[in-house]
């Protein structure tokens, strides 16, 4: 599949994008009803908000797409992001037995602030069963599985050649899977043939993303990185309900209160990042060198997690200013690619002494933007910074999105 990239003017709520000649202007306008705008800021970064935005054209067909787990709360913002998306089209939708048979209007308790997207409500929930015909022509799959589940059912798609888009944990740190953030480590796709030589899969690969967390931390910190050289990362979350999944956390826990324990976190965030910052060479990941020690809690914000961060680097930059810099000019990689779901800018500095803020940040880049303030000395360490990244966007469904954009762009969807 040729590709060549298309202008698209674009704003910060809205985006048009050519779809087989014709306009699409219902991408993505249902994250409009999560943006809640207050005060005034001074971010820094190239005014680009209505630059002409370059997307890659559209295959030649509408590809078909199933999410699994479409009921929980990654599902629904799955939902939301393919609603109107130019290349991927919604066929089939997938939960647990619970949900089988049913309508999706009624099998999903719909918890996001927009109606369900009108072409998904009344598609039949099926089990998450691989060969079941819902799924006949799908060639890509989102997951949003509960990780008790996700491991094999997400491999019997893949060995049936289906792109599967992870967010579960499963096969994150397996030896032949990359951990794929596209701003960060392009480079992780170049993994795909050892993975299906070593699996016996044709077409089929799964790709998955970092938890939520890891996420949001490697976006902000991968300018540094290439700069100065990570050494020392000690991270303090501040996680958003929305993180637990639904029904999550009960009232009497969360309000009015933090939780210190997000179980198996700061292991994710510890492990996860190192993989994240590997480098690929002869088919196999060299894990990056640095240590992490997390700390993660629950606190009481619907969407977006917010993360303090003391860095110490191999080389030491020679000011703060040098580190805002390097923030400011890191190029937006997937803009440069023509993703459609891209936005302006994968990370973004924002210089006023309170900020970033969830309420304030969480539609930066409808949710795609990870926003990182307060940079400034550190007495132990070198520097540090506070960052701010959406949960169930960027963390997750977006992050899976943009994933799986960037393999159509690649030919790795067949
Ligand atoms: N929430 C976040 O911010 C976030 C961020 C990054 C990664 N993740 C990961 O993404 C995954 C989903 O998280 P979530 O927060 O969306 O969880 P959730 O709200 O609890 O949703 C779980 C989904 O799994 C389905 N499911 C449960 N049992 C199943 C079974 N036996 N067979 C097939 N499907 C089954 C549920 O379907 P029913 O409705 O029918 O039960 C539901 O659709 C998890 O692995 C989580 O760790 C979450």
């Amino acid at each position: 599949m040729a590709f060549v990239l298309f202008p698209a003017l674009r704003t910060s709520s809205t985006v048009t994008c050519e779809r087989n000649g014709a306009t699409c202007s219902r991408f993505r306008s249902a994250f409009r009803g999560d943006a809640l705008h207050i005060g005034v800021s001074r971010v820094i970064a190239p005014q680009t908000r209505l630059a002409p935005q370059m997307v890659a054209a559209a295959p030649s067909a509408p590809i078909k797409v199933a999410v699994l787990g479409a009921t929980g709360s990654v599902g629904q913002r799955f939902m939301q992001l393919l609603d109107g998306h130019p290349w991927f089209k919604v066929v089939a939708l997938g939960a647990s037995p619970r949900s089988a048979g049913k309508k999706y209007s009624t099998a999903c308790n719909w918890k996001q602030a927009v109606p369900i997207p009108d072409e998904m409500a009344d598609i039949v929930v099926s089990e998450c069963d691989a060969s079941h015909s819902a799924y006949g022509n799908v060639k890509v799959v989102f997951s949003g599985l509960d990780a008790e589940y996700a491991g094999p059912i997400e491999e019997a798609f893949a060995a049936k050649g289906c792109a599967v888009f992870s967010n579960a944990r499963n096969h994150r740190m397996d030896s032949d899977v990359p951990i794929l953030i596209p701003p960060v480590n392009l480079s992780h796709l170049d993994i795909i043939p050892a993975q299906r030589n070593s699996r016996g899969w044709d077409s089929g690969f799964i790709i998955t993303n970092a938890n939520c967390s890891t996420t949001a931390m490697a976006i902000a910190l991968k300018p540094l990185h290439e700069r100065w050289g990570l050494d020392t990362v000690m991270v303090t979350t501040m996680q958003a309900i929305s993180g637990a999944g639904y029904p999550g956390l009960s009232s009497m826990d969360m309000l009015d209160n933090i939780v210190p324990l997000i179980g198996g976190e700061e292991e994710k965030m510890e492990t996860e990042s190192k993989k994240v910052f590997a480098e690929v060479k002869d088919g196999a990941f060299h894990n990056a060198d640095f240590n992490v020690s997390a700390m993660c809690n629950r606190v009481h914000v619907l969407d977006g997690h917010t993360e303090c961060v003391s860095v110490k680097f191999k080389n030491k930059p020679n000011s703060s200013e040098e580190i805002v810099e390097a923030i400011q000019s890191y190029p937006s990689i997937t803009k440069s690619l023509g993703l459609p779901s891209a936005p302006d800018h994968d990370v973004l500095y924002n210089e006023s002494p309170d900020r970033p803020q969830p309420r304030l940040d969480r539609s930066v880049g409808d949710g795609y933007t990870v926003t990182v303030g307060r940079v400034r000395d550190c007495n132990v360490f070198d520097a540090r910074l506070v960052l701010f990244g959406h949960n169930t966007i960027v963390g997750a469904a977006g992050g899976s999105l943009l994933n799986a954009e960037l393999c159509v762009v690649k030919g790795l969807v067949k």
